[in-house]
């Protein structure tokens, strides 16, 4: 669990962009997953989704499951055994509606879109070769995520806080919906089969980052996704974000000043906030049932700068580590430090333009970027 201060202007540096809206040499990517049924494929999916969105990079998620309820309706409504592989009809539904979803995200990519998520099971070999000859042959270059875990209790946890609060499961009890779930997972079991093509390009991600095997994968934008993955928890966490207490000067970034009357007020008042929330957390966890074993040292980051500490302060007074972390500073201004709205106006008029035109990329002279 952390508690992250962060600034007015704390952003991800912008990768650059060409015309068309790509990044240039890295080409349109699809990202395939891969596995059974509650092994977290939709939380990497849209994870590493809002993680390019982040970096600028035009991302998309096409779930299989959206297009199924869609065309089919939730779990209650589905014929019986519709995830059974030998049932021949149901089969066929699911491929059509996969070729559907898989159809809508390359008219996508074709334009402009540069990472389409395919959230599925995607689960044989014979179903990931014809999605691969499709989109080689569209000039887009697939790259598997295979999402394996054989523990018990992981797939069990994921299944409890995430499966059964999803729309498929809206009104039914809980247990009911639990074993649904199961039966589900049953179905593909011995149908699965993992990546063994190492001409492909996969990232394997096992236990839930127990251990993770890269094969054949190329370029600064797949590299930048492979880091990511590597990154990614899959059991739950929370993260808090508080903004840093008002200044002594909250003109003129620059001058780094202390903590006002108000900031210090706001600070007192922001950790008896969280450390009483956490407290009520804890107890809700325990009346469900939950136990308290969920419970994580709550770890706190701040930038180097006086305001950010002096806003963890009063967390520290009670025993908190605080960590210091230079790359969470707040982004440099620029030419426009210390200036309000008006005078960025009147002495950079065409500057301000283009940065309403376009607020995401703009960085004003010697700025780092302005949201
Ligand atoms: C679903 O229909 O819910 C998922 C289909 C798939 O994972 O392939």
């Amino acid at each position: 669990m952390s508690l992250i201060f962060h600034g007015k202007n704390t952003m991800a540096a912008q990768l650059y962009k060409t015309e068309s809206g790509r990044l240039f040499h890295a080409g349109k990517i699809a990202i395939i997953t891969v596995g059974l049924p509650a092994r977290g494929k939709t939380h990497i999916s849209r994870s590493l989704c809002r993680y390019l969105r982040w970096l600028g990079v035009p991302t998309k998620v096409f779930s299989v499951g959206n297009y199924r309820r869609k065309a089919m309706g939730t779990a209650g409504k589905l014929p019986q055994n519709f995830f059974d592989f030998e049932n021949q009809e149901a089969a066929q539904s699911r491929r059509k509606i996969a070729k559907e979803c898989l159809k809508d995200m390359i008219s996508w990519l074709e334009a402009g879109g540069q990472v389409g998520i395919f959230d599925a099971s995607n689960t044989t070999e014979e179903r990931r070769k014809e999605m691969y000859n499709t989109l080689i042959s569209e000039d887009i270059h697939p790259v598997f995520i295979e999402s394996m875990c054989d523990k018990q209790d992981i797939i069990e946890a994921n299944i409890r806080s995430v499966k059964i609060t999803s729309p498929d499961y809206i009104g039914w009890d809980r247990e009911a919906a639990v074993k649904d779930y199961w039966k589900r997972i049953n179905n593909h079991l011995g149908h699965y089969q993992t990546i063994v093509d190492t001409s492909l390009s996969f990232v394997k991600m096992i236990n839930a980052g127990e251990r993770i095997i890269v094969n054949n994968v190329k370029g600064y934008l797949q590299s930048r996704i492979v880091f990511y993955l590597m990154n990614l928890h899959i059991s739950p966490r929370i993260i808090y974000f508080a903004q840093t207490g008002e200044t002594l000067n909250e003109k003129v970034q620059k001058a780094d000043a202390e903590l006002s009357p108000d900031g210090i007020r706001y600070a007192n008042n922001l950790k008896n906030f969280l450390l009483n929330l956490r407290e009520k957390e804890k107890k809700q966890r325990i009346e469900e049932g939950w136990g308290d074993e969920d419970e994580r040292t709550l770890t706190i980051w701040t930038s180097a700068r006086r305001r950010s500490y002096q806003t963890a302060k009063p967390f520290e007074d009670e025993g908190y580590i605080i960590e210091q972390r230079t790359s969470m500073a707040e982004l440099n201004l620029g030419v426009v430090d210390g200036l309000t709205i008006d005078e960025i106006k009147a002495r950079f008029p065409e500057e301000y333009e283009r940065q309403q035109q376009d607020l995401y990329h703009h960085r004003y002279p010697r700025a780092e970027v302005i949201c």
